[in-house]
């Protein structure tokens, strides 16, 4: 009989991209991946541990799968990813009964802890490679929408920002080898895919050291770029600090890598920065957006913020919204701060802004950035972009929707455009969150 493995995926990207390699993996060994819960013999849950409501909704789910062990003894239950790697054996002491635990670097090892799985043994491996970048695994890809995919190129952080759970999560940064890259982005072509995102929790620390020469970030979104010219590339995350002019100059030289830059800021206050572990400040976050702006003029910037962390003044978060203001971000991802046992902030500060603070500043921030994205969003009526389709809008079947180069949302009628063409759309009226449009002749 055919056996199934069904994965939900909570967290990053990264773990999306996760799931499609464990997939990969028992495919090989007799496990068809299965979008059906309820023919699946084996369910694993691919976990988040960034913020305390992260791992609070896994919890929760975890509750709700136990019930279909009721209806199916021989069900197999994993945790892995992040929560795994964090919280290892004490996952099966939960009432939850799971049955496999693996971290991020112990995919590989997956077949063999089914199999002592199904040997009705616990099963975990937690251990943390120094070198592990899957890079032989061609992931197996999730969906039928064969139009935007993304290729890990690096593993792990070395950060260490003081509020970060992940370089303990996910272990040291390491580089992927540039031709398996080049293979991978390739083959996605080759499936049809027409825009990659290349991804890493920090992509421009990208490092390979190769043979006698090294191999940076810059020098391998050109080569990718060069390698599939009329596929579109976009990278994600980018660390301000290691933000240089030559990526920028990189950017600007090839048309089909995208004119997008997630630049998270974090906080606009140096001295809330320097707690954070950040290794840049106001004024270097300012001048790198100031090098965006003149190298890359049509360039969209969008951030991730955080509200309330430790010792967070009025003041602090005043220059946070002034920063906001500056920099004119597009889009912002927004949190309020979660203390994160084994970091360095939950060991050397107090986590002290009280909860209705931390509520109040992030709806300040919330409400402020929507008035942002309104503004830049406006700015782009009368402009025309080169879209990418890549489905219908939510409201209707006659319209369709995709991104322009500033991976910002177009929505446009139909005409005669089809799903995974690109189109020239001229945009028409636009809110914070979409843009709307026109298709126009291609002159
Ligand atoms: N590597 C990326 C971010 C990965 S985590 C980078 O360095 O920018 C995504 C976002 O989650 C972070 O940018 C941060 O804004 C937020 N985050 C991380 N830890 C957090 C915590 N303990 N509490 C609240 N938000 C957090
Ligand atoms: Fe976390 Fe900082 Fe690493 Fe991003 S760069 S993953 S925020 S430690
Ligand atoms: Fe979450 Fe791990 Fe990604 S903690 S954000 S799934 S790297």
């Amino acid at each position: 009989m055919q056996k199934h493995v069904y994965i939900e995926t909570y967290g990053c990207q990264m773990n999306v991209n996760d799931s499609e390699v464990v997939a990969a993996i028992l495919d090989k060994e007799g496990y068809a991946y299965t979008e059906d819960i309820s023919i699946a013999h084996l369910i694993l849950i691919n976990t988040c541990s960034i913020r305390e409501n992260a791992e609070n909704k896994v919890f929760q789910r975890l509750q709700e799968i136990k019930k279909l062990r009721k209806l199916n003894e021989s069900l197999l239950i994993g945790v892995i990813g992040c929560m795994a790697e964090r919280l290892r054996d004490q996952l099966f002491s939960l009432d939850v009964l799971t049955d496999i635990v693996a971290g991020p670097d112990s995919y590989r090892d997956l077949p063999n802890l089914v199999s002592i799985a199904e040997r009705s043994k616990q099963a975990i491996n937690v251990h943390l490679s120094s070198t592990e970048t899957y890079d032989d695994i061609m992931p197996y890809r999730v969906g039928n929408n064969r139009i935007s995919t993304f290729v890990s190129i690096m593993r792990g952080c070395n950060n260490f920002c003081s509020y970060c759970i992940v370089p303990y999560t996910r272990g040291r940064e390491r580089s992927r080898d540039v031709e398996s890259i080049l293979q991978e982005v390739t083959e996605a072509v080759s499936l049809g895919y027409k825009e990659i995102t290349l991804l890493g929790q920090n992509v421009n620390s990208y490092n390979l050291e190769f043979q006698d020469s090294v191999i940076r970030f810059p020098e391998l979104l050109a080569r990718v770029a060069r390698e599939v010219p009329e596929t579109r590339i976009r990278f994600t995350t980018s660390h301000p600090k290691d933000m240089d002019d030559k990526l920028l100059h990189v950017m600007a030289s090839y048309h089909n890598i995208c004119k997008w830059i997630h630049l998270p800021v974090q906080s606009g206050s140096s001295t809330v920065l320097n707690k954070m572990e950040r290794s840049y400040d106001r004024e270097w976050y300012m001048q790198r957006v100031q090098a965006i702006r003149t190298i890359l003029p049509d360039a969209s910037i969008t951030s991730d913020i955080i509200a309330g962390f430790c010792g967070e003044t009025e003041e602090d978060h005043k220059d946070t919204i002034s920063l906001m203001k500056w920099a004119k971000f597009d889009l912002s991802y927004m949190f309020k701060y979660s203390e994160r046992p084994g970091t360095n902030a939950a060991r050397d500060y107090n986590d002290d802004v009280p909860e209705e603070v931390k509520a109040r500043r992030l709806q300040e921030i919330i409400t402020v950035q929507k008035e942002i994205s309104a503004e830049q969003n406006k700015r782009d009526i009368g402009k025309t972009f080169e879209v990418l389709i890549e489905g219908f809008s939510k409201k209707s079947s006659d319209e369709l929707k995709g991104r322009n180069s500033q991976n910002k949302t177009i929505v446009f009628p139909k005409k005669q455009a089809k799903v995974g063409e690109y189109v020239m759309v001229k945009v028409t009226d636009a809110n914070s969150a979409t843009l709307k449009g026109e298709i126009v002749d291609p002159t």
